[in-house]
């Protein structure tokens, strides 16, 4: 009983090699067609050569190998067997080279090892392509189909739109083992590059549609200042969203101006620009037009901003205004208030809207106001007196 059990064992293992098993890795060996197939074993070169290697495929011949070798017809350029591991390398593979190949090698101490496996030889995938929709497409109306076609053995088809996997749900539909998307309707986020990847397990190729989703004009907007100084330059800017490209058309106090750009420029602004303004978009393929009002009016010009230093030079004016007042209630001499209003000012309370920035439509408040007062108080105090602009009160200042 004891020794059956042994033979038994030893019949398993000795099977199990001789039915290949380890002799090459599990499933099937992938060629394409017109390339080279490599069946390697996972034999140690022993130390002593192998007697006989002996490669059949279906019972046919391609190689024995004794002394001398003896080859299958149709082998004669197309293999090269290592005769340490008893691998094979077949090349320009054909169709018909698909099948069943086992080799037997029979070792120096006259050992039998049987391996077996299968070559499986694809067509090039080629000539890939996608066909979608020939007319225009609009957003939320239109639906498009995408066919994705090859030559050749194809096992799997991946689809992608931008480099991301395209992935079914909403309105993607996939079809034909993935051969066919079906998007409806077509969003206008559905734009974009379409790509097919079909692939068998020895090649693979790709084929590419850009769809275009066509939608608008909407979301319109102008930018632009309502409030313009005269002679400056102003850029009225009209926003939307549209695909194609809206043309764009822009009427001033209702009459066609001849612009027909997005932005509607005015080099140098004259009081004749004051008025109402209208940008009309319209997308040629959706037939669609939109359009926005804008208002312009056209003011004088302010005074230039102050430079840093006559700013700064303000801060110390102030500070001689104070020590000024208490010098003149020093010397009791009576202190005489500035009531006259300047053009300035008024100018200065429409800086804001001309889109200058809050440092400018400071400065005319700050130029004015207690510098002017000032220097006027000065004038009461009497020498030495610093001359009332800003830049040489802050000059004499620093050498105080
Ligand atoms: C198929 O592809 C392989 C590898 O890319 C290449 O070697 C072979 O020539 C191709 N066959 C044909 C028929 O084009
Ligand atoms: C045979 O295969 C072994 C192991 O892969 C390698 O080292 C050796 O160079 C090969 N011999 C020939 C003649 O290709
Ligand atoms: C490959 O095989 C084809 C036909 O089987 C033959 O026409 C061609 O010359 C071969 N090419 C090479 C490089 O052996
Ligand atoms: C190994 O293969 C050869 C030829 O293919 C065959 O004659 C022999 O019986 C096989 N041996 C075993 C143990 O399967
Ligand atoms: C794709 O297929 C279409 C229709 O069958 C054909 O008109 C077009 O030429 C093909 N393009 C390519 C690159 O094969
Ligand atoms: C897309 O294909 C489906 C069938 O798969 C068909 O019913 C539908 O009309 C096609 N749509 C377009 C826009 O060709
Ligand atoms: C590849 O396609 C050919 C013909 O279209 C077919 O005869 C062959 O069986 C296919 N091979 C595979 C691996 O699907
Ligand atoms: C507006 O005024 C400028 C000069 O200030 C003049 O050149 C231009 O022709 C005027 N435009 C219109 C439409 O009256």
């Amino acid at each position: 009983m004891e020794t059956a059990v042994a033979i038994s064992l030893t019949l398993f293992i000795l099977t199990g090699l001789c039915a290949g098993q380890g002799l090459f890795p599990q499933g099937s060996v992938n060629g394409a067609e017109g390339g080279t197939a490599m069946f390697i074993t996972n034999l140690i070169p022993p130390a002593q050569p192998f007697i006989t290697i002996s490669w059949t495929v279906g019972g046919a011949n391609i190689i024995t190998s004794t002394s001398d070798d003896s080859i299958g017809p149709g082998y004669g350029d197309r293999i090269t067997l290592n005769k340490t591991t008893g691998s094979l390398e077949l090349r320009n593979l054909t169709l018909a080279d698909s099948g069943g190949y086992r080799v037997a090698i029979t070792t120096a101490t006259a050992e039998t090892i049987n391996g077996s496996t299968e070559l499986v030889v694809y067509e090039n995938v080629s000539d890939a392509n996608i066909t979608g929709p020939s007319n225009n497409l609009f957003a939320d109306v239109s639906s498009a189909n995408l066919t994705c076609e090859a030559a050749g053995n194809i096992t799997t088809i991946q689809w992608m739109k931008e480099g991301q996997p395209l992935s079914a749900g909403g309105n993607i539909l996939f079809s034909e083992e993935n051969r066919k998307v079906s998007i409806s309707p077509v969003k206008r986020h559905d734009s974009g590059e379409y790509v097919c990847k079909l692939t068998n397990p020895a090649s693979s190729a790709t084929a590419s549609y850009r769809m275009i989703v066509n939608y608008g004009p909407e979301s319109m907007t102008i930018l632009g200042r309502h409030i313009a100084e005269v002679e400056s330059f102003t850029l009225i800017y009209c926003s939307v969203q549209s695909v194609p490209p809206a043309t764009f058309t822009w009427l001033f106090n209702g009459q066609q101006t001849g612009v027909h750009e997005a932005g509607y420029i005015i080099r140098s602004v004259s009081y004749n620009n004051s008025g109402d303004y209208r940008c009309d978009a319209r997308n040629d393929l959706t037939g669609n037009v939109i359009s926005v009002d804008h208002s312009l009016s056209v003011k004088d010009k302010t005074p230039p901003p102050l430079s840093p230093e006559g700013a700064a030079g303000i801060a110390v004016a102030v500070m001689l205004v104070v020590v000024a007042v208490a010098l003149g209630l020093y010397f009791g001499l009576t202190h005489q208030r500035n009531n006259s209003t300047n053009t300035t000012e008024t100018g200065s309370s429409h800086a804001p809207d001309t889109s200058h920035g809050p440092g400018t439509s400071l400065a005319p408040d700050t130029s004015h106001g207690p510098g002017a007062k000032g220097g006027r108080v000065y004038e009461n105090v009497g020498p030495p007196l610093p001359p009332p602009r800003g830049s040489n009160i802050y000059n004499r200042s620093i050498k105080c």
